[in-house]
């Protein structure tokens, strides 16, 4: 059920009824913010007036005529300066919870599936992965569940950086310490990886030879030289290990198949440079290619363009994702793509997408998004680092916040035998840091902090976890529920009820917001309010206690919807419930 679809449609009919002009796409219905408003308001009047020449008081009498909520608006209100409140009639809402009890899947409207391409995560290899990588991949991943449960075909790709001058400076180095035979036959960690990579980088900067002889190896790994590329692999594979490692303990839904990195898409490169050139699409400047872009100028006010391919042959990060774009729409026939990459990466994207769309690589209804995420920063407002001026491991994090929750957790209970406080502390401590970074908006910068990072109380989801708990444990003490419990229908009596109830109907409503404009923060702020109106329920409407049948019954069955949108809403976000807290 999605109410606000439902009304959106009821105001079109009534438009329609109104006038000839085609206004319907002016009019929005969204939930009120304050209970005088009702439970919806209708926005857009104001505009329409204008534009049908009409007072606008008129508009929304006309309006309220022809809308035709008999039965399940109670009542409708005008608010000034040109607004329409909606009360939902109790009756209604009783009647549609108790329709969605027996519904699979919640009762969601089905949907036109789609192929929607989810790019996310994607770190560069040869590092571990770090603090700021969690953003891009928990709301990724969060969206591709929301995506596929709503029954998309979806298509996880992490484009992973594993081609380029990082990978030529590592080779060169190795050879230089004489370390390739120890590389292929011994197994190294990726912190010794990344070490090599520091010190390649320092030599890298001071040294014009060296600099020289990783960009040649560069050229050979474009070319495809057997050696070269068999070092390459190797480094890659133990990235590859190890990033795969952090996935599976933060419950990320990226498998090893999913890795579509940028050399994978090398082969189709020498192709598309020549395709653009043959579309006169290039120029040259200085030996390079490139291509101009009119939107863009350099700080002269120069027209300038990008470039696609070095004067020494080599290709570069955009010409990599010219490449993707065109995989992506012709191969992989995408109806959506969506990025999540931080806000620095804008300008490159959207060059890419406007050369790819010039040479005609992308279906017009293709729908490309670049689904902004803001930066973790310091408190000095730069990129995030630990004191010792590295970024911070997500490895790192994620012991740090098993720990804090195990001390949690013996606190609170110092008998439980220790396999369990470690599965609890596992769960709550992953949950909390996904949570952390799913809950806020996802396109502001913030300020990393160990405390918000890592909390268990208020708006977290150790206080959504808790609340699933709480609602398994009611039903831990009704063994058998009979047929009766089947047939019992759900009554809306108090006022908490009502509020439960509506607020579970809205579900749907919230994950199709979620899954259109990629923020799971409105997911998770649901997900609370839900929780928070079930902790009044259950404190005014005894379910245990109460002596009548009937009404125990629909309580229960309020009791259950909540718990199974609670722990379906969690399972979005990639957060497991537990049975005890
Ligand atoms: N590897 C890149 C980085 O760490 C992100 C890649 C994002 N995806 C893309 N298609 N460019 O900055």
């Amino acid at each position: 059920m999605n109410i606000q679809n439902f009304l959106l449609k009821k105001i079109h009919q009534a438009l329609l009824i109104i006038t000839n002009e085609s206004v319907s796409n002016l009019i929005q219905v969204q939930q009120s913010t304050k209970k005088i408003f009702g439970n919806y308001q209708i926005n857009g009047l104001i505009t329409i007036s204008k534009k049908l020449n009409l007072p606008v008081e008129e508009l929304a009498k006309k309006i309220i005529k022809f809308i035709n909520l008999n039965n399940i608006a109670q009542t409708i209100k005008i608010e000034k300066p040109g607004f329409i409140n909606i009360f939902l009639d109790p009756q209604w809402i009783s009647h549609q919870i108790n329709n969605i009890f027996f519904m699979s899947n919640l009762g969601f409207t089905p949907i036109i599936p789609k192929t929607v391409v989810i790019d996310y995560s994607s770190p560069n290899l040869a590092k571990e992965m770090h603090v700021g990588h969690l953003r891009s991949t928990v709301i990724g991943d969060s969206i591709a569940r929301i995506l596929s449960f709503l029954g998309h075909n979806v298509i996880r790709a992490n484009h992973i950086g594993d081609w380029g001058t990082q990978f030529g400076m590592l080779i060169a180095y190795i050879e230089k310490n004489k370390q390739p035979e120890l590389l292929l036959h011994k197994t190294i960690q990726l912190s010794t990886l990344e070490h090599f990579y520091q010190e390649a980088k320092k030599i890298y900067d001071i040294d014009p030879t060296f600099a020289e002889l990783s960009r040649s190896y560069v050229l050979k790994l474009q070319k495809g030289e057997k050696y070269y590329r068999q070092i390459w692999q190797r480094l890659v594979d133990i990235s590859i290990l190890n990033n795969q490692k952090i996935y599976t303990r933060l419950n990320i839904t990226l498998k090893k198949s999913d890795t579509i990195g940028e050399s994978f898409y090398n082969d189709m490169l020498p192709g598309i440079i020549s395709d653009l050139k043959n579309k006169g699409l290039t120029t040259t400047s200085n030996g390079a290619t490139i291509v101009p872009i009119e939107n863009y100028h350099n700080k002269q006010g120069d027209p300038f363009g990008v470039i696609i391919q070095k004067k020494d042959g080599a290709y570069l990060y955009s010409t990599t994702d010219i490449a993707c774009i065109k995989y992506r729409c012709k191969i992989l026939h995408a109806d959506r793509i969506i990025y999540y990459i931080d806000s620095r990466q804008k300008q490159h994207l959207t060059q890419a997408w406007e050369i790819a769309n010039k040479a005609g690589y992308i279906g017009q209804s293709v729908l490309l998004e670049h689904h902004i995420c803001g930066m973790m920063l310091g408190t000095d407002g730069k990129p995030f680092k630990t004191r010792s001026g590295n970024a911070l491991k997500l490895k790192t994090l994620l012991d740090e916040a098993l720990e804090r929750a195990r001390c949690l957790i013996l606190n609170k209970n110092p008998n439980l035998k220790l396999a369990k406080v470690n599965k609890l502390a596992h769960i709550i401590s992953i949950g909390a840091v996904k949570y952390s970074e799913l809950s806020k908006n996802r396109i502001t910068d913030y300020i990393f902090n160990w405390n918000s990072m890592l909390n268990f109380e208020g708006n977290t989801a150790p206080y959504i976890q808790y609340a699933c708990t709480r609602i398994f444990s009611i039903f831990k003490r009704f063994k058998q529920l009979d047929s009766q419990f089947e047939r019992n229908t759900i009554q809306l009596e108090t006022t908490e009820e009502i509020l439960l109830a509506i607020c579970l109907l809205q579900f749907e409503e919230i994950i199709i917001t979620v899954a259109n404009q990629g923020t799971p923060h409105i997911l998770c702020s649901y997900l609370y309010k839900l929780s928070v109106l079930f902790s009044s329920f259950y404190e005014n409407c005894p379910i245990v206690k109460v002596n009548n049948t009937h009404i125990k019954y629909s309580r229960l069955k309020l009791a259950l919807i909540t718990a199974r949108i609670l722990k379906k809403g969690l399972n979005l976000l990639g957060i497991k419930t537990v049975r005890y807290m």
